[in-house]
């Protein structure tokens, strides 16, 4: 009954509203992955005569967002007249102004410099373990052995002593694009090195961890990635948000869309070299997005009801290798059975167990494939009822939120979602709207 109050004074609910948008489009972190992060390890493990060598490890502490081509670039300001002599596994973008040295040129004097990873491939003596995979992480939860890179940094300038060294401050993760905000370094548990042969165990000197969290309202961009929902009760396929992604009349110009009615487009399009991974070329739709989920209800039996799920490739320009799907909705707490991909359960508020994270099985269908007829993948999901809250009415049998490789998907309007015949009246879902923000409301002011 705490919520009366607020159904009668219209005013101030709106206030509520726009409080609860403003709240959820500036928070710093994912609530989805409330822990998750990137961290930047520093670790000094040698001195030498005017500096020291440090060994930098970047782990992707995210569940399902990944750095993809072309790949991380790690930054850092100098505090004071520190130059690198050397970088194994990785390479300063910039070398700066070395013109007050005249003998042995550094590998980068700049105040602020920043590190990029080697290409698979690289010579082996220029290789550090961990390095060389083209700046490219992936999610912790996918692939743990390929969410960590690391090069090694020889630092010159730094005094010769261990008390004499500083910290780097004002660390900076691109990708290369911005979304990530680093805080300062903090002194951490001293790091253990075990050599290969796991004889040996060695400490860092000094260990410093910087944490990077990612919020998609720094990037600024519109979604990647849209949502359309259809069920076995009704006829009515509801399709992804027009101008999802983009607006084909605005992006039409200089074909940026491929109609792929027309073969000469797509004969063209496989003949055109270069740019691959980059600026996504996808094929026209009313949406504009580059991947699309599809939700569909297929079965209702006694206990348990089918969920099917497909996720397609319109951009003919990408494949999505290690994609990922993650996919809040109340009945994950009693997910029997699925077909064909992996899946982890996030619950990211411990208790309540309502998302989890989809992903293809390894060498089947982890890479999706770019637009066309095999420009999708599928699977099966089997829920078993929960006879007291499960419901087709008012839309609950579709998921909440869903996004792809971390981005959030454009979902389409709570009021055009499929209906039962003879279904539930407008009336019934705005209250359901009401109710909805009534219960936000109440959770906010019960942890604020
Ligand atoms: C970063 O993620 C790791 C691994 O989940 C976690 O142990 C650590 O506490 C996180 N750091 C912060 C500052 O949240
Ligand atoms: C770090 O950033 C702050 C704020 O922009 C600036 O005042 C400070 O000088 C920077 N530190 C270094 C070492 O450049
Ligand atoms: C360490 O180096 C700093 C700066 O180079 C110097 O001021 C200090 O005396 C040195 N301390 C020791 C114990 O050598
Ligand atoms: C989306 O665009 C199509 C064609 O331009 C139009 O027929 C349809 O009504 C639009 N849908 C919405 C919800 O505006
Ligand atoms: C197909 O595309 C080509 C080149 O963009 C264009 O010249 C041709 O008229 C199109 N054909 C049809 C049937 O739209
Ligand atoms: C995607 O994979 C297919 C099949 O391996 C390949 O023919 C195509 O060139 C790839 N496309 C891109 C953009 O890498
Ligand atoms: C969440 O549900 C999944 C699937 O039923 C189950 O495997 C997992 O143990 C549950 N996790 C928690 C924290 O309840
Ligand atoms: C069924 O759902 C209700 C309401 O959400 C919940 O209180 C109850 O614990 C659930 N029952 C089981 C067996 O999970």
């Amino acid at each position: 009954m705490f919520f009366f109050p607020f159904l009668n004074h219209c005013p101030c609910m709106l206030m509520f509203l726009l409080f609860t948008l403003f709240f959820t489009s500036t928070e710093a972190y994912d609530p989805l992955d409330p822990n998750g992060n990137i961290t930047i390890t520093w670790d000094v493990v040698s001195l030498t005569s005017d500096g020291y060598v440090a060994v930098v490890t970047i782990n992707n502490f995210q569940q399902y967002r990944h750095i993809t081509a072309p790949g991380w670039f790690v930054g850092w300001s100098w505090v004071e007249k520190e130059i690198i002599w050397a970088v194994v596994g990785g390479e300063a973008t910039d070398q700066g102004d070395c013109s007050e040295f005249t003998e042995t040129f550094p590998h980068c004097c700049k105040k602020d410099p920043t590190i990029i990873d080697l290409h698979p491939g690289t010579p082996y003596n220029k290789q550090f373990a961990n390095c060389c995979k083209g700046g490219v992480l992936r999610t912790w939860a996918q692939d743990p052995p390929n969410a960590v890179a690391a090069f090694q940094v020889s630092v010159g300038r730094a005094g010769n002593n261990k008390t004499a060294i500083i910290a780097p401050q004002n660390f900076t993760l691109k990708t290369p694009g911005p979304g990530y905000t680093c805080n300062q370094p903090k002194i951490a548990e001293l790091t253990e090195f075990t050599s290969p042969n796991e004889r040996r165990v060695t400490e860092a000197i000094l260990t410093w961890k910087v944490t990077c969290t990612y919020s998609q309202f720094l990037v600024q961009k519109p979604p990647n990635c849209c949502v359309s929902l259809s069920s076995f009760y009704s006829e009515n396929i509801v399709p992804c948000p027009n101008c999802s992604c983009a607006c084909q009349d605005n992006s039409f110009q200089s074909g940026s869309c491929i109609d792929s009615s027309n073969s000469s487009n797509l004969a063209s399009i496989v003949n055109s070299p270069g740019e691959k991974g980059v600026e996504p070329l996808v094929e026209c739709t009313r949406h504009m997005c580059p991947i699309k989920v599809h939700w569909h209800i297929k079965y209702n039996y006694y206990e348990y009801w089918r969920v099917k799920i497909t996720v397609f490739n319109f951009n003919y320009r990408k494949n999505y290798s290690d994609w990922n799907v993650v996919v809040q909705h109340p009945n994950f707490d009693k997910l029997t059975q699925i077909f064909s991909y992996n899946y982890k359960s996030l619950a990211p508020y411990g208790s309540t167990n309502d998302t989890v994270m989809l992903w293809g099985v390894k060498f089947f269908n982890d890479v999706l494939m770019q637009a066309g007829p095999n420009g999708n993948v599928q699977s099966e999901l089997l829920f078993r009822k929960n006879k007291s809250s499960f419901s087709f009415r008012s839309g609950w049998g579709f998921p909440e939120k869903i996004y792809f490789n971390g981005d959030e998907c454009s979902m389409p309007p709570p009021d055009a979602y499929p209906r039962l015949p003879n279904g539930c009246s407008t009336q019934e879902v705005s209250l359901l709207a009401l109710m909805m923000t009534s219960f936000i409301l109440l959770l906010l002011c019960t942890y604020a």
